[in-house]
């Protein structure tokens, strides 16, 4: 494998999952694969996860990570084709990814959307920057339109915690006081479609995902009746798709409660806002997942970065 930056990159999600598991319990069985390379992390957001987590993993194979605050630290970086640079950007992609490029001999990115410029987002500037004009292997770290770490790591855990051979997985939109992306709605959506559970997603009116993502998936407009009998609800919050990155419903009625999930497992990639998207009851309680679940994120990566060391 060269670059994973999409759920698509897997080839054989069952695979991948038990070779996740296996690295779980021997964590350190490859920390030499790793030995005199080098994983830079370019961050242009906010992280606490996917920052550690992904050091974490580097770590446990032998890697040395290092680190950097793009949006603040870095130089302004332009990603325009031949743009006149006299306004607040210095430096351009062509130059700043081909010299990370003699530093790194991976380089993993973080770079949300703007949820205003649909278009833009769509084609993953950023990502696909860095694709085009790095000469290493590229590691999506979340993106504009995917969280493909975190989806692998939610598939990891469901498998870890199903009691059926067919789970049934909800993946139910809450309420949120700010404009969030898709990323992770959609690299969950992708996960789950690749594994044998019986999927649906519950959202608002107004607030359904990409069809070209969704495809034939089932969509509740009434979270009641997507809970029903539900083994795991996933939960997560993204703003409208089609009145793009707006907010238009607030509902507090789509707070996930103990009550309304019952004795299914509860899992949400974090942060999240108690009392807001879920409330306490849930994430104190047994059924709670989220902890597990950003644990597996070191697996997740630790996977994926030694696919990558394997075929480098
Ligand atoms: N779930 C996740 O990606 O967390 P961070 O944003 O803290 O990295």
């Amino acid at each position: 494998m060269k670059n994973y930056t999409s759920i698509n990159d897997i080839d054989n999600i069952n695979s991948w999952i038990d070779e996740a598991k296996a690295l779980k319990t021997n964590h350190l069985k490859d920390v030499n694969l790793g030995k005199n390379k080098t994983l830079g992390l370019l961050f242009f957001n906010s992280s606490l996860r996917t920052r550690l987590s992904t050091q974490k993993a580097a770590l446990n194979l032998g890697m040395n990570p290092i680190v950097m605050n793009v949006s603040g630290d870095a130089w302004g970086i332009e990603f325009g084709d031949g743009t006149v640079m006299n306004g607040n950007t210095a430096e351009h992609i062509k130059e700043a990814a081909a010299v990370v490029s003699q530093y790194c001999d991976i380089i993993a990115v973080r770079a949300f959307p703007s949820l205003t410029d649909k278009a833009k987002d769509e084609s993953e500037q950023v990502l696909s920057a860095f694709k085009k004009f790095a000469s290493v292997p590229i590691v999506n770290m979340e993106s504009a339109t995917g969280h493909p770490l975190q989806g692998l790591t939610d598939a990891i855990t469901i498998s870890e915690h199903a009691k059926v051979s067919k789970p049934k997985v909800v993946l139910s939109w809450a309420p949120h006081i700010k404009a969030l992306p898709h990323a992770v709605a959609n690299s969950f959506v992708q996960a789950m479609q690749k594994m044998d559970v019986e999927f649906v997603i519950a959202n608002p009116e107004g607030y359904d995902l990409n069809p070209e993502i969704t495809g034939n998936t089932t969509i509740y407009h009434n979270q009641e009746d997507a809970f029903k009998d539900a083994d795991f609800v996933y939960t997560k919050n993204w703003s409208s798709y089609k009145d793009y990155g707006k907010i238009n419903n607030t509902d507090p009625n789509w707070m996930i409660t103990k009550d309304k999930i019952g004795d299914a497992k509860f899992m949400h990639c974090l942060p999240v806002r108690r009392n807001v998207v879920v409330e306490d009851a849930v994430l104190d309680s047994k059924s709670s997942l989220v902890i597990e679940q950003a644990n597996n994120r070191t697996y997740a990566a630790q996977l994926v970065l030694k696919k990558i060391l394997e075929n480098l």
